[in-house]
């Protein structure tokens, strides 16, 4: 194999970092060769404990039973951490810079001003009879009033539940009824782009299917009309006017949970992964530091929605735990203009930078113009996250962004994993363009062959999975520990099964393939094409459907769905846009398929399967590698479709 470019640590960099080349050998070494002595010291350095653990690990990694537990025993509280521990030495630093929309206004919120929020939410949640436990959701656009109800239920042992503010009403309703919500937090519209996003509408229209929520929290962001079902919903403000501020942070077992974020499979409804307390607080910090290599009052900002794992990790938690200074935006990279994100940058001095390829890639359509109007001198680290980055956009974003001089972490990790689990860290790391590099600490991947799960030793390509757990992993899916075991440790034994394909080179560094099962990246957003698929058979005139990725210029991957109709019905454009707007209504726009094919019938093997991996290459218009095709039932239906292939 032979290798791209290499990027050596900058010495400036590595002069001042946290972790430089020799200290991450030594550290890395230790993490694997004496994990429970590594991870006391690192739950000590980075979390404040009431009361220490008993024990660092125990586990069973299957295949038939599955239990992870990181520091049992041990007694904390998350809001603690990211609040009331910072306030004697930096209570009057800022916390969360929020930047509007709206490029005139914006906010901030000092560790102290914060902290008194988040006390009060507390009570008026307590007051709404939200005990230990009790499962919240949160429906909110990106203000801090999302990141104040994170933390308000953190401080008192509720369990947060956020959905993410594009999704539809019914998956809301969907996640809501998952988890048994009872207490509903939300605006009365988001703002993106200048556009007004309906959430209480829509959390309407989800909590009239939701009998059992009884309170829903309304932030008011825009102050336009909204309905109103007076005993159930209640204006934030006016909640908030009554509630003490004096609210003692739950002492939390490491164990108990912390929160429910749902994300798409390869099967069936979207999972409610589950992260407890303890162990994702340590890990969430410690990546935080180390990967961006944050230091002490720099400005930071990650461009994610708090509605993904990201924006939890990395706006919210690592950030927070570590008094940083969190810069949240509300907006998008292209309003007013295509220079925003820079504009923000030096408006703020940001000195770290978090981001996803495919805002890059847009980015990179317009040109260096929109950049090059701007400084960005503050700028010293730069991330990327959400899919593999392709090197064309890592040399931009170096080059271009950065004036070559910032490293870029491009780190791999997903829900599931709560924070960082392979990525180069800043002064410790050489850089290739499009490869996510080495481990985290206590990090052990392998690579194993995705047919027969034999081990791959040294350079090679296979399915990604992990060897033994870290603190930041999730414990279970809500509600089914069943599918946990099922999705992630049965189909390698002894493994945590990533979903992910990868290849290693001869240094050792890691490039991500990309998922290697029914599920697709889209923007960097994950979505399982079983999902849109049912979304599609919904509909009165369709008979069958199968959905694939494509390769996309600026998503990464887009939607091809093949759609066979009933007898009698007519294809027609009119209802191509009927199915388009139907996922959309089901799921959210971020569900938004980008080509239909009518096919007539699908490729399926004689017990009745239908064959992806040919739709995908027709999708993807690979038609000369399509591979055996033997084993159909009917090989004609191939041809059939090559024909008459959308993507031209
Ligand atoms: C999937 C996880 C992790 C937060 C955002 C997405 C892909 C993520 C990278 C990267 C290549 C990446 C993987 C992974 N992915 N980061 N740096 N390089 N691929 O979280 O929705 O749980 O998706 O995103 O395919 O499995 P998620």
């Amino acid at each position: 194999m032979s290798e791209s470019k290499i990027y050596p640590v900058p010495p400036a960099i590595a002069a001042t970092a946290h972790i430089n080349q020799a200290r991450y050998q030594q550290l890395y070494q230790q993490s694997v060769k004496d994990p429970d002595g590594f991870w006391a010291e690192q739950a000590q350095e980075f979390v404040t404990w009431f009361q220490p653990w008993t024990r660092v690990l125990d586990y069973n990694y299957g295949p038939d039973e599955v239990y992870i537990r990181w520091f049992e025993g041990g007694k904390l509280n998350v809001a603690y951490n990211c609040l009331d521990r910072h306030l004697e030495k930096r209570g009057d630093q800022v916390a969360i810079v929020w930047e509007s929309d709206d490029p005139n206004v914006d906010r901030r919120l000092t560790y102290r001003e914060l902290h008194t929020e988040v006390c009060k939410l507390a009570n008026v949640l307590k007051s709404r009879g939200v005990n230990k436990g009790d499962r919240v959701c949160i429906y909110m656009p990106m203000i801090p009033e999302a990141a104040v109800a994170m933390l308000a239920c953190a401080r008192i042992g509720a369990v947060h539940s956020v959905v993410f503010g594009g999704f539809s009403p019914d998956s809301l309703r969907d996640r809501i009824l998952d988890s048994d919500c009872r207490v509903l937090i939300t605006a009365d519209e988001g703002v993106r782009g200048g556009r007004h996003v309906p959430l209480k509408k829509n959390a309407d229209h989800a909590m009239a299917e939701c009998p059992d929520v009884t309170t829903c929290l309304v932030v008011k962001r825009t102050g336009n009309a909204v309905e109103w079902r007076d005993g159930r919903d209640i204006w934030y403000h006016d909640a908030m006017a009554g509630a003490s501020d004096q609210c003692a942070a739950e002492p939390m077992d490491a164990e108990d949970p912390l929160f429910i974020l749902y994300t798409s499979g390869s099967t069936g409804k979207p999972k409610g992964v589950l992260h407890t307390t303890g162990g994702y607080l340590v890990f969430a910090a410690m990546t935080h530091r180390y990967s961006f290599d944050y230091q002490d009052g720099e400005m930071y900002w990650c461009t994610a929605d708090v509605g993904w794992v990201t924006g939890h990790t990395y706006i919210v938690y690592g950030p927070l735990a570590n008094g940083a200074k969190s810069l949240m935006f509300e907006g998008i990279p292209n309003y007013p203009d295509m220079s925003r994100f820079w504009q923000v940058v030096d408006k703020h001095q940001v000195n770290i930078f978090y981001t996803a390829p495919t805002a890059i890639r847009a980015l990179m359509r317009a040109g260096e113009a929109p950049v090059k109007q701007t400084s960005r001198a503050s700028l010293r680290i730069l991330g990327s996250v959400g899919e593999p980055i392709n090197p064309e956009a890592w040399e931009w974003y170096y080059h271009v962004v950065g004036d070559g001089r910032c490293p870029i972490a491009d780190t791999w990790w997903q829900t599931e994993t709560g924070g960082h689990l392979i990525t180069p860290l800043p002064g410790a790391t050489p850089l290739k363009p499009g490869s996510a590099t080495q481990p985290f600490f206590g990090v052990v991947p392998a690579l194993v062959d995705a047919t027969d799960g034999t081990p791959i030793a040294g350079a090679g390509e296979g399915a990604l999975v992990i060897t033994r757990p870290w603190p930041g992993q999730m414990r279970t899916v809500y509600g089914d520990h069943q599918r946990f075991i099922d999705t992630y440790f049965k189909q390698y034994p002894g493994y945590y099964f990533s979903g992910d394909g990868a290849r290693r080179d001869n240094d050792g560094d890691y490039w991500i393939t990309g998922r290697i099962d029914d599920v697709l990246n889209v923007s960097g957003h994950r979505l399982g094409t079983a999902e849109i698929e049912s979304a599609l058979v919904l509909h009165s005139a369709v008979a069958e459907a199968a959905v694939v990725g494509y390769p996309h210029d600026i998503k990464g991957q887009g939607i091809y769905a093949y759609v066979t109709v009933m007898a009698g019905i007519t294809q027609t454009d009119e209802l191509k846009r009927e199915l388009v707007q139907l996922v959309r209504n089901e799921i959210g726009a971020i569900a938004t398929v980008d080509i239909i094919q009518w096919a007539p019938s699908l490729p399926k093997t004689r017990s009745g399967k239908i064959m992806r991996r040919i739709l995908r290459k027709i999708a993807a218009n690979e038609i000369s590698t399509l591979g055996d095709t033997s084993t159909l039932a009917d090989p004609t239906v191939v041809e059939e479709l090559i024909a008459h292939r959308a993507n031209q």
